[in-house]
């Protein structure tokens, strides 16, 4: 097995202000990795890549970018090869959800949370994978969630946006073994991040997450820290005989099989 480094590797990571993606893009450049950041925060983007580049020596930069658009992520792809010369390395994480009860949700929420989670996985998808095909070379990370296993109290239709990501994953995978790209999904379960604070500043969102905190087996929320490591695994050459799988980092909380 290959050491984990990414010494050399040009990496996209969406979403990558803050929370999770943060973290991913802190790991990546620490293994070695340069990282183009994708998020429509574009002032704490650029904030994050400066502070990261600082403390890595790594070339980090962003680019504002709304992966609801397709040619959102075309500017990304064509923005990470013009200033970081290649992409070797491309992390969907960019999300969002508000937790309701299904039948109080309404439309056009399903459309956001769908066009981030679902339609933002495959325009990047879509954008970045003929130029790794054609270098017979990448690794591509989808960040679902534990909901997309077991489902999850308020979140009908995220839910189901993120169990797409899984199928999706999985058909890219096979689709593009021959060409040399593999593509993995790590699905978090809570994580104390913005987004978490969000959702727990309303009273549904904060019965639920309560709830559902008290039943994690380790005892505690996940941190950014504990999904990075394995994000920055999946897209090294050590996991280069790993495609198409679905890795739970919960706490326990789900023992999916
Ligand atoms: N926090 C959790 O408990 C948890 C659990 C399971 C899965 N997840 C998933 O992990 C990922 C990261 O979540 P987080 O908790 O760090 O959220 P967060 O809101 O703290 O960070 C998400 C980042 O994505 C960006 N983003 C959102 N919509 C975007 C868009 N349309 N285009 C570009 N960027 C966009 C935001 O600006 C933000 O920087 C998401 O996919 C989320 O669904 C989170």
């Amino acid at each position: 097995m290959s050491e984990l480094s990414l010494a050399g590797k040009k990496a996209v990571v969406t979403g990558g202000a803050r929370g999770i993606g943060r973290g991913i893009v802190e790991a990546l450049a620490r293994a070695g990795a340069d990282v183009m950041i994708g998020d429509f925060l574009a002032d704490e983007a650029a904030r994050t890549a400066e502070t990261v580049s600082r403390e890595t020596g790594r070339v980090v930069k962003s680019a504002r970018t709304d992966v609801t658009q397709l040619e959102d992520a075309v500017a990304l792809r064509d923005a990470a090869i013009a200033q970081l010369g290649g992409i070797d390395i491309l992390v969907n994480n960019a999300g969002w959800d508000n937790l309701t009860p299904f039948l109080q949700s309404k439309p056009e929420e399903w459309q956001r949370v769908i066009g981030v989670n679902y339609q933002g996985v495959i325009h990047t998808c879509y954008a970045v994978l003929p130029h790794m095909a054609e270098r017979k070379h990448g690794a591509i990370v989808n960040i679902s969630s534990d909901s997309a296993r077991v489902g999850s109290m308020g979140e009908a239709v995220y839910s189901g946006a993120k169990a797409a990501v899984v199928a999706f994953s999985k058909t890219l995978a096979r689709e593009h073994a021959r060409d040399n790209v593999r593509v993995n999904v790590v699905c978090p379960g809570l994580v104390d991040t913005p987004l978490l604070a969000e959702i727990q500043s309303r009273d549904f969102g904060r019965k639920v997450i309560g709830a559902v905190t008290g039943a994690i087996p380790l005892k505690r929320l996940g941190k950014p820290e504990d999904i990075a490591p394995m994000v920055a695994f999946l897209a090294s050459e050590a996991a280069s005989y790993i495609t198409g799988q679905v890795i739970s980092i919960s706490g326990g909380l789900t023992m999916a099989g």
